[in-house]
């Protein structure tokens, strides 16, 4: 079986870590787009195209069975023209979980980290609009601008990303918000940060597993013997930080896993 995963840079990585935990017998190649990163300061005219351009690129150079949008902002302006265009693709999104952090949460309120681009799309909007008539629950929003920069200059722990971050959860922090959504793929890469602001008691809801669980059924159903070995090939398209690839990739527990750091593609 052959996976195609994309993101606008590093953030996709995060997915790509809790797949490696259950999935095996497969080669993966993960496109992080930095040339045209962060997608969430792009039109969503831009990321439509850009998702399609990395699309065509996977299935022609790599012959992809599968696509993992690997990114919120992507999946929101992108997928609904993706799964029309390429209908035999198993296609795989990504969406903020609030629906478990809204089954999670004990004080009825839950932050929402996301991009704008996320935060004002029709598809988080359908969802939130949806459970929100299930849920009583109060809803923190916070579109993190200039965030998915700061991961991808590898200033995780630098005095301006704690400071961005303790602005942006100080309504959520006084208001005894217990559980935020990472609406973003590079989130859980500051989520020590975030844990250090809130509180060790917060709860951080990320989708990586959930996406893992999706592609293990998808991919059982159309007869993927999930045993074997697992490659990794990570590819970028502009300037990416090799020492925040090694970084991320040196914290996960992949024996067994080989991942080939590549060049441009
Ligand atoms: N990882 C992307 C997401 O999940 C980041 C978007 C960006 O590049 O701004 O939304």
């Amino acid at each position: 079986m052959r996976v195609g995963v994309f993101d606008s840079g590093l953030g996709g990585l995060t997915v790509i870590q809790a797949i490696t935990k259950t999935f095996k017998g497969a080669q993966i190649f993960y496109i992080a787009d930095t040339l045209f990163a962060p997608y969430g300061e792009k039109s969503e005219e831009q990321i439509l195209k850009h998702s399609l351009d990395v699309t065509n690129h996977l299935l022609r150079n790599h012959q992809i069975d599968v696509l993992i949008v690997a990114c919120n902002t992507a999946t929101s302006a992108a997928i609904k023209y993706l799964r029309e265009k390429f209908p035999s693709l198993i296609l795989i999104g990504t969406e903020p979980g609030i629906k478990p952090a809204m089954q999670n949460t004990l004080t009825k309120k839950v932050g929402v980290l996301a991009t704008a681009v996320t935060l004002g799309g029709n598809k988080y909007q359908e969802l939130l609009n949806k459970l929100s008539k299930e849920h009583d629950v109060e809803i923190f929003e916070q579109a993190c601008i200039g965030l998915v920069e700061q991961i991808e200059n590898g200033k995780i722990n630098h005095p301006e990303t704690v400071s961005m971050l303790r602005d942006w959860l100080k309504p959520m922090h006084e208001s005894s918000v217990d559980t935020i959504v990472l609406g973003c793929t590079h989130y859980p890469l500051v989520s020590e940060v975030i844990k250090d602001v809130m509180g060790a008691n917060i709860s951080l809801i990320e989708t990586g597993t959930a996406i893992a669980k999706r592609l293990e059924d998808l991919s059982s159903q159309s007869g993927h013997i999930n045993d074997g070995e697992l490659m990794i090939k990570v590819f970028y398209t502009g300037d990416i930080k090799i020492d925040m690839i090694n970084m991320i990739l040196d914290t996960w527990q992949n024996g067994g896993k080989i991942v080939v750091r590549d060049t441009n593609e």
